[in-house]
């Protein structure tokens, strides 16, 4: 049986059109902004596909550009709106076809698929999803506003959602334990995990990617997973990265130092280099390469390789036969012990941050002014996590820290477990896991309410 979607007159370019307006700054749907989500589909091209699948080949184009679409096209062709802030409103008959179809999702992500049919009034709309995050997006999104709509209730619940979320917001920050562990004007804290040198001893963070920003103008922010800029001349709004001088983090930002919101550079960013102005600037490979088992010490530039599990002695090549593991693997499966160790009240503090793997913050974002600034994280910054270390200890009995292993939830080859995190607590730094715990406490609180 053949479709719209399948007939030459389906209006491609339209379609085109529509989503690229929509998934552009300003165009995207409220709620897109609740969550950073990978690959969501605009709602044109999802409302576009699913109607033209389920309609006959020969249908009337315009009634579908203009009914199911709401897209206003001028006479040079171009759509003038933001057709998904519409509500579709096909011909009876139309409607009619779509009421006796089943629409399945079995990957539907943040929803964009089984929002538009329903929209569109499917007769029966499933959407699957695997990771319990998106579950309850799921939920927020095709469940509750509809099921508030039908009751008349829909204006209350957006005010409710308001109101509440508000609350959890300001007691959150009102909490003397969270005011204590963070900065009021860090907007964001950049962390990674730090190893003792095997050569020098000194602790070295591991960072995969030293940059902090690089947005292009007219690019939208929410760049495919796996997108790499070439070497070809742009113009860059924003571009900042980090770097390592006399044992600590540097911050290179480039807007500040050329004084101008617009630079035009030649940026490529897996070789890590930026031209500007007829001038290379280098940005540091990453120190850490988990597929090739190794790592370089920022500190002495020595290569991190293979610890002997018998001898505790490092060596660059794999010895043959001897039983040996990654150092930095190895490292961090210490800390995860350690730290259930320290949790559970059998050994202390100073004892778990002598482990040979531990969290380390790098970078501090402010928003000033409506832009980014970068600082250095500073000693003080990271003590704050050690403090929460603390906190955590001492309310180890809540039953809300989710100490439950990860391992039914994953296979055994799953890559947290080989490294250590084999229970979910384990999967946030100490401060996340504090502020998460409590902030689970107030959403049910607020339930309550
Ligand atoms: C590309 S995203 C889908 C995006 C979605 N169409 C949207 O517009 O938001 C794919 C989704 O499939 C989910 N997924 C992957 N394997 C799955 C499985 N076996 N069962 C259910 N969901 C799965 C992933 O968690 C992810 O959210
Ligand atoms: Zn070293």
């Amino acid at each position: 049986m053949s479709s719209f979607l399948e007939s030459p007159k389906f209006p491609v370019d339209i379609v085109n059109q529509a989503a690229e307006k929509e998934k552009k700054g300003g165009g995207r749907p409220e709620h897109w902004e609740m969550v950073f989500w990978w690959t969501r589909k605009p709602l044109a091209s999802a409302r576009a596909v699913l109607a033209a699948a389920a309609l006959p080949p020969d249908i009337d184009v315009h009634t579908f550009v203009t009914q199911v679409l709401k897209a206003k096209v001028n006479l040079k062709g171009q759509v003038e709106n933001v057709p998904h802030r519409e509500n579709p409103s096909p011909p009876p008959e139309w409607r009619e076809r779509f009421a006796k179809m089943k629409v399945l999702d079995p990957f539907a992500g943040f929803g964009s698929i089984p929002l538009e049919a329903m929209r569109l009034g499917f007769g029966e709309v499933v959407a699957v999803e695997l990771l319990p995050t998106t579950y309850v997006f799921l939920k927020a999104v095709l469940e509750y506003p509809k099921w508030a709509a039908e009751r008349g209730l829909g204006e209350q619940l957006v005010r409710d959602v308001e109101k509440w979320g508000k609350w959890i917001t300001e007691q959150l920050a009102g909490d003397p334990d969270i005011k204590e562990l963070y900065d009021p004007d860090v907007a964001v804290y950049i962390g990674t995990w730090e190893v003792k040198c095997p050569h020098c001893g000194k602790y070295t963070p591991l960072i995969g990617n030293w940059w902090l920003a690089r947005v292009s103008k007219g690019s939208s922010e929410e760049t495919e997973e796996g997108e790499e800029e070439g070497a070809k001349k742009k113009i860059f709004s924003r571009l900042a990265w980090m770097d390592w001088e006399n044992g600590a983090i540097k911050i290179v930002d480039l807007n500040k130092e050329l004084k101008t919101s617009e630079i035009e550079a030649k940026v490529n960013s897996k070789q890590g280099y930026v031209v500007v102005n007829g001038t290379k600037r280098t940005v540091r490979k990453p120190n850490i390469y988990a597929r090739r088992e190794t790592g370089t010490c920022l500190h002495c530039g020595n290569q991190i390789r293979y610890i002997s599990l018998k001898t505790g002695k490092h060596s660059i090549e794999k010895p043959k036969g001897a039983e040996t593991e990654w150092y930095i693997k190895h490292a961090l499966k210490q800390w995860n012990q350690l730290l259930e160790d320290y949790l559970n009240g059998k050994i202390d503090l100073e004892k778990l941050l002598q482990s040979p793997a531990r969290p380390t913050l790098l970078v501090k974002v402010k928003v000033k002014r409506g832009d980014l600034e970068f600082e250095p994280a500073t000693k003080q910054d990271t003590e704050k996590l050690r403090k929460a270390l603390e906190k955590l200890r001492e309310m180890w009995s809540d039953p809300d820290i989710p100490k439950e292993l990860t391992e039914p939830y994953c296979s055994s080859t799953y890559h947290t477990i080989v490294w250590g995190f084999d229970k979910f607590y384990k999967l946030f730094n100490p401060r996340q896991l504090l502020t998460l715990v409590k902030l689970v406490k107030l959403v049910r609180e607020a339930g309550k309410k």
